[in-house]
């Protein structure tokens, strides 16, 4: 075998190992002087430089044309890098390799620490389940053996009986009742009644924090107390915490501590008494919880909550717990929904019986962008006045095919419809709407218009205003700062970010609260006093392009839902005004909902917990969702993890497809955190996976962008990496808390860094260490123990300058199958121009307004030659060339190309050997063979000796995330 354990790990969402006949360097065979195709009778082979004298016209374009490209594909040959050693260290390697080849007991792995040597493999590992159960603590709640307890159930019934005399549950209770919610009696007799019951219901009519306690009070006062334990999920970690704690403050209670009331998220949990309570908890907790107990026996009753978002996690919680139901007869589901396809839900349950709870909210008025234009005479700065889609602004602009012809039909009947406005609105109005129309971007000057419009006409109250994204509302936000009128102390403005106080806070009396949020406003967070709200119509949606095996995230016309959801903001205190940005016809084109998550996101993680689960045939399993993936979206993930070597060719769990599948994390990232451990460089590598699996730590506060960029540059330290700026702020931060929060915090604060996810990190670090020690990759929980950390340090000590002479432009950028793509502005690589070698490798790619690289980092040849895919070795016209899956060539003699390949071969069968039965590399003894292999590699990436004359031209990537930068 050789490349099937190498491979730097594919973007999360992007690249691919399709091979490609775009890129030029495929091309680069082709014999020069002679061109190919319809211009096959030119002569290039003109020292000179000029066409020959005998071509007329058109031909002679053609020929500079041709010409042009074979000496581009020349000097591309010239410039290739020189991959090379010295001789005392191609000794070394020809001894080592030696040794090793000769040595047979060396495959017999002597170095095994007691444990993995136990072990025949990982199918035994399989058999033996969960057998770290006890450990992880994200289960504590769920394994537990649970039986009635009749004095537990008396002593239950008494508390709830003399909490009704306290003060603080007495004021709660005054609030409660006045919920919709709480009137609805038959709640509680169709919940005990029926297996499954759909509960839909304005947001903040009370279903979240109020049915959970309905079921538990129920079952307390029929003194079943002990045999009740909800568990409702919640899409997000903050929800689940924040509902936690306002429900057990509505029992007067403090939350988890054995109470009634708590919450479990990954790596943080405040558990309540093991019988008799309610947990709120994440969707992906559930999922986590059904490998070691797919019957989730302890469980009474299952509240599954926003189902309505569709998001992926809860898309396949109900796929799962649809079957469950037949094997579990007892237990209780509850689905709840914030807006109207609840029948489809109760459908899916074999027509279940719904419960709808009416809203208590205020009449809203609602205006399109017609009456908006004409209440603000606001005329746009782009005065072309032919639509849109006149302006060809649309073509091939949308993720989905359903969305042109959507577009299609829009066209069509917008002379219509402007004959139409001409009754209730002037001219000027409906030719301002024409040059609006449809705009990609969102006028911002537009809802500064109309945000004075309504300071200065209407009565009070907060405004709430939905952008798509974070670059709006910082834009938006500059806008509002540049106004005297925003400035002045009359209008206090922020972000809905969830942990700003002001956005909760009522302002004093005579100022204007105004809110900039996007969709996660529309449920996720009530703010009371906003009495209107401004809908910006657009919402960032992101697809996956299975032609392409790309994810892309545009802005999207809102849904209806999401409409919807938006004008119900503004009547939660007295009536309100929603403004919608889109004009009538684009209403009436809304689709009614979002397509759901499990149709427009790569299912290669899915899979796998699919495998894991033992859910049976992937595409079976997936066909049984309530809106099934596409078979071409299915199959793709299927070849992508049989290409990861992670499904064999009967679908089934290879070795490393175990380990993949057991890690919390997309299976690339998984494989960054196997290799991190095997070679000896666990921290950094832990740091940048939980980074790359959660979020960076780094923030971008308003009107602060450009500050927080350079001190980003800084903390890379010149490493030209995104991920190692991570591991540097983390080591910062965690040297800055030995020395006492004071300095934790002046780090975070000078960095940008948000504490928070920092901690966040080190906790997933903390989970990753401890699976890697449980299933033997390495000897200790810590990611910090020496022995996981032998080559931590490893920095590359020598480096040729080999493109000094860009200084002053922006390097481009080039993968194998996009073309030129673009660095994102927040990496720290942006607007570096003096990279050290002409590769990156990348995570995260993603096609926006164009095809941007979100992270990379700068590799060396010897690193992509070790860690990309296959290596080829060839002559090349008169060059020995060594190539990376046959697109990233490099020149090299022939014997270091050998000795590469050989070396290359050792590290691939020691890594799969480990994966196959896991045992730390043994560092101490240098005469193993791992650590021979592993070390002699590292010793050359690290002192790479290489040349090269100019630069690579365009380039493209395969099996590793590569792109090249010119
Ligand atoms: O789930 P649903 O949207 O139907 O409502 P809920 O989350 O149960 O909230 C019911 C009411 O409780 C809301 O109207 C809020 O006023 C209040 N609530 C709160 O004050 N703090 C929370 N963290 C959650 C809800
Ligand atoms: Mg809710």
């Amino acid at each position: 075998m050789s490349s099937k354990y190498g491979g730097g790990g594919r973007g999360r969402r992007g690249g691919s190992s399709r091979g490609s006949s775009r890129g030029h360097r495929d091309g680069s065979r082709e014999r020069a002087g002679r061109g190919g195709g319809n211009s096959g009778s030119f002569d290039l082979d003109n020292a000179s430089g000029r066409h020959p004298s005998h071509l007329k016209g058109r031909e002679i374009g053609l020929w500079y044309a041709k010409f042009g490209a074979v000496r581009k594909k020349q000097a591309d040959r010239r410039s290739r890098a020189v991959v090379q050693m010295d001789e005392a260290r191609e000794q070394h390697i020809i001894k080592l390799l030696d040794s090793v080849q000769n040595d047979q007991s060396a495959l017999e792995r002597p170095n095994r620490d007691a444990r993995g040597s136990a072990l025949d493999g990982w199918r035994q590992q399989q058999m033996k389940g969960g057998e770290d159960r006890e450990k992880d603590k994200d289960l504590e709640f769920l394994l537990q053996e649970i039986a009635r307890d009749v004095s537990l159930d008396e002593s239950l019934k008494r508390d709830l009986q003399s909490k009704k005399t306290h003060p603080k549950y007495k004021e709660m209770l005054m609030f409660r009742e006045k919920l919709p919610s709480y009137g609805k009696k038959e709640l509680v007799r169709l919940i005990n009644s029926n297996q499954v019951l759909v509960v839909s219901g304005e947001t903040g009519c009370g279903k979240t924090t109020q049915v959970t306690q309905f079921i538990l009070d129920d079952h307390i006062k029929r003194g079943m107390g002990s045999m009740c334990r909800v568990v409702c999920t919640q899409p997000r970690r903050i929800s689940a915490i924040s509902v936690a704690e306002r429900v057990a403050a509505e029992r007067a209670e403090k939350v988890g501590s054995g109470n009634s009331c708590g919450y479990q998220i990954r790596l943080q949990s405040q558990l309540p008494r093991r019988q008799g309570s309610v947990l709120y908890c994440t969707t992906g907790i559930i999922l986590q919880w059904l490998r070691s107990d797919p019957q989730l026996s302890s469980i009474s009753h299952l509240v599954l909550d926003e189902i309505h978002e569709r998001s992926l996690h809860s898309d396949v919680l109900l796929t799962i717990v649809k079957d469950l139901l037949d094997v579990r007869h007892d237990l209780k589901v509850v689905l709840m929904s914030a807006t109207l396809n609840a029948e489809k839900f109760s459908k899916y349950f074999d027509s279940c019986p719904m419960i709808h709870i009416p809203g208590l909210t205020f009449p809203v008025e609602e205006f399109l962008l017609e009456d908006v234009v004409e209440m603000t005479r606001y005329r746009p700065k782009n005065q072309d006045r032919r639509p849109a889609w006149k302006r060809g602004f649309w073509q091939g602009r949308h993720s989905r095919p359903e969305k042109e012809e959507k577009e299609a039909e829009y066209k069509e009947s917008w002379p219509c419809y402007a004959r139409t406005l001409q009754a209730k609105y002037s001219e000027s109005t409906i030719a301002a709407l024409e040059m609006l129309d449809g705009d990609d971007k969102i006028d911002l000057d537009l809802i500064l218009a109309l945000i004075r419009h309504i300071v200065l006409n209407d009565e009070e109250g907060a405004i709430l205003v939905f952008l798509p994204g974070w670059d709006n509302i910082s834009s938006l936000n500059d806008l509002l700062m540049a106004q005297q009128m925003f400035r002045s102390g009359r209008c206090m403005h922020t972000h809905a970010h969830m942990k700003h106080i002001h956005v909760f806070k009522r302002p004093p009396p005579g100022v204007r609260k105004i809110v900039i949020a996007t969709n996660i406003a529309e449920t996720s967070i009530t703010i009371d006093d906003v009495v209107f709200v401004i809908d910006g119509g657009k919402i960032k949606e992101t697809n996956f392009d299975t032609n392409n095996n790309i994810s892309t995230m545009t802005a999207e016309w809102v849904s209806l839902a999401n409409a919807k959801q938006r004008k119900g903001r503004a009547g939660r205190v007295c009536p309100g005004k929603c403004y919608h940005l889109y004009n009538g016809l684009r209403a009436s084109l809304l689709d009614a909902y979002q397509l759901p998550e499990i149709m427009r996101t790569p299912l290669e993680e899915l899979c796998l917990q699919i495998k894991i689960l033992k859910l049976g045939g992937i595409a079976h399993f997936l066909q049984k969702a309530l809106d099934p993936p596409t078979e071409k979206a299915v199959n793709l993930a299927i070849k992508n993890l049989k290409d990861l070597n992670a499904l064999d060719h009967s679908e089934n769990l290879t070795a490393l497809g175990f380990h993949l599948a057991r890690l919390p994390v997309e299976p690339h990232i998984g494989k960054l955190i196997l290799f991190g451990a095997l070679l000896g460089c666990l921290d950094p590598v832990l740091t940048i996976a939980a980074s790359l699996s959660f979020k960076d730590p780094f923030f971008i506060p308003l009107g602060k962008e450009q500050m927080a960029d350079k001190r980003r540059k800084v903390l890379s330290r010149n490493s030209k990496s995104d991920h190692l700026t991570v591991v540097n702020a983390f080591q910062g931060w965690q040297e800055a808390k030995q020395h006492g929060g004071r300095y934790e915090r002046e780090f975070c604060w000078d960095n940008f860094l948000s504490a928070n996810t920092l901690q966040m990190l080190h906790n997933m670090k903390g989970q990753f260490a401890e699976h890697l020690m449980h299933t033997g990759f390495v000897s200790s929980k810590d990611p910090k123990d020496p022995n996981s950390n032998v080559n931590s340090e490893a920095r590359v000590s020598k480096i040729m300058k080999i493109n000094a002479h860009i200084l002053c432009c922006r390097v481009k950028v080039y993968t194998k199958h996009d073309g030129k793509v673009c660095i994102h502005p927040k990496s720290v690589n942006y607007e570096e121009t003096n990279f050290n070698y002409t590769w990156l490798i990348y995570h995260l790619k993603m096609r926006t307004s164009s095809i941007f690289l979100y992270d990379c980092t700068e590799v060396s040849p010897f690193s992509l030659l070790f860690f990309g895919g296959d290596i080829t070795i060839q002559k090349d016209d008169d060059q020995e060339t060594i190539a990376v899956d046959q697109w990233i060539v490099f020149r090299s003699p022939a014997r270091t190309a050998h000795l590469v390949k050989n070396l290359k071969r050792e590290l691939d069968s020691l890594l799969e050997d480990k994966i196959r039965k896991p045992a730390p590399v043994d560092w101490q003894n240098h005469h193993s063979k791992d650590c021979a292999v592993i070390t002699a590699i590292i010793d050359l990436i690290t002192t790479q000796e290489m040349t090269a004359t100019t630069l690579p031209m365009a380039v493209a990537d395969g099996h590793v995330n590569a792109s090249s930068c010119e």
